[in-house]
């Protein structure tokens, strides 16, 4: 039996903007996290306290954080790759802080210059303070289901940094397809591995489409049992260090595909339509997302 109810993180505001070259206006980012915030996600992640060296469009996230109108019980995330970026999280008021890691060593150096196992001594001072303050805390593991530089990812390195970021203590951890390489039957071999080292509850799917496969990725991930995914407005996005990689799977599509399946998402479809149209009209080119498109169009 498929999961009668799942929750959506939007994740548009920062893995969806964050390749985007031209600067976007904060006011604008404003705006979009507004939308989404009253199309009634309990969980958007709208900012990132990350170098503005290495990705400048993520540089107006204290603008951002304290300009959009917050709905009580919604979390606002944001990422903090180490202390300095925590401290930034936190004077911003985030609810939620994502540490994020990788499963593939080199793509670890890529992302955030250093290996896994100084990633997770940088964490652990981020994962302390979050805990200390009271904050909820989630981990994104990239590259579960492959990598850009090294290619195939053993099973075994999925499952020992899923059990690393929960031994420091995270409430959720993301099982993250960074450049969309999945496809449903690997998909029936990381989540059972990654079941094994962490609450099914906290397991979220992060899935991007770049092959095309994402819709497919989360079907399966469902007959798994996951119950969270992080999906892209409009299927913004890709990543900055994973060349290639197209927007997370959009999010209209997702809705559309719970909506059909009966299982509650307590997000509104057109609402987040929408969204994905001002969006779109904003960088000045077409919604990725097909459902989007097609009900924009009626
Ligand atoms: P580094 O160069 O090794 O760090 O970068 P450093 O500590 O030596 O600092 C270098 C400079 O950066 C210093 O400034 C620091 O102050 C500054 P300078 O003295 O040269 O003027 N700095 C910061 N500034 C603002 N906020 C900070 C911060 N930290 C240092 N938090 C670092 C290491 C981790 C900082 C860098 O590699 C970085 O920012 N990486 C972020 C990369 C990134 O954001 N990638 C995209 C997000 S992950 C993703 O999209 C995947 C995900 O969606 C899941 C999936 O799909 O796989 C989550
Ligand atoms: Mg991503």
């Amino acid at each position: 039996d498929l999961p009668r109810k799942v929750k959506i993180v939007e994740v548009g505001p920062r893995d969806g903007l964050q390749n985007e070259k031209e600067t976007i206006p904060a006011d604008i980012k404003i705006a979009l996290v507004d939308r989404l915030t009253a199309a009634g996600f309990a969980n958007i992640e709208a900012a990132s306290f990350v170098s503005p060296k290495w990705v400048p469009q993520m540089a107006t996230s204290t603008e951002v954080m304290a300009g959009i109108a917050r709905r009580p019980g919604v979390l606002y995330s944001a990422l903090a790759p180490n202390m300095k970026g925590f401290e930034a999280a936190l004077a911003a008021g985030a609810d939620e802080i994502v540490i994020f890691g990788a499963a593939s060593e080199a793509f670890s150096q890529k992302n955030i210059n250093c290996s896994i196992a100084e990633s997770i001594e940088r964490f652990r001072d981020v994962a302390e303070a979050t805990k200390r303050h009271g904050l909820r805390l989630r981990a994104a593991v990239s590259c579960a289901f492959g990598c850009p530089y090294q290619g195939e990812v053993p099973l075994d390195a999925v499952a020992d940094v899923v059990a690393r970021l929960r031994d420091l203590g995270c409430d959720e951890i993301d099982i993250a397809d960074t450049i969309g390489v999945a496809t449903p039957r690997k998909v029936h071999e990381v989540m059972p591995r990654v079941i094994r080292e962490f609450p099914i509850e906290g397991l979220s799917g992060h899935f991007h489409d770049t092959y095309g496969q994402a819709i497919a990725n989360i079907y399966a991930s469902l007959e798994e049992g996951i119950t969270i995914y992080h999906s892209s407005v409009a299927g913004l996005g890709g990543c900055p260090y994973a060349k290639g990689a197209t927007g997370n799977v959009a999010t209209e599509d997702v809705l559309y595909l719970m909506q059909g399946l009966g299982i509650e998402t307590g997000v509104d479809l057109d609402a987040v339509v929408d969204a994905g149209q001002f969006i779109a009209g904003h960088l000045g080119r077409k919604s990725n997302s097909r459902a989007g498109n097609a009900i924009a169009a009626k």
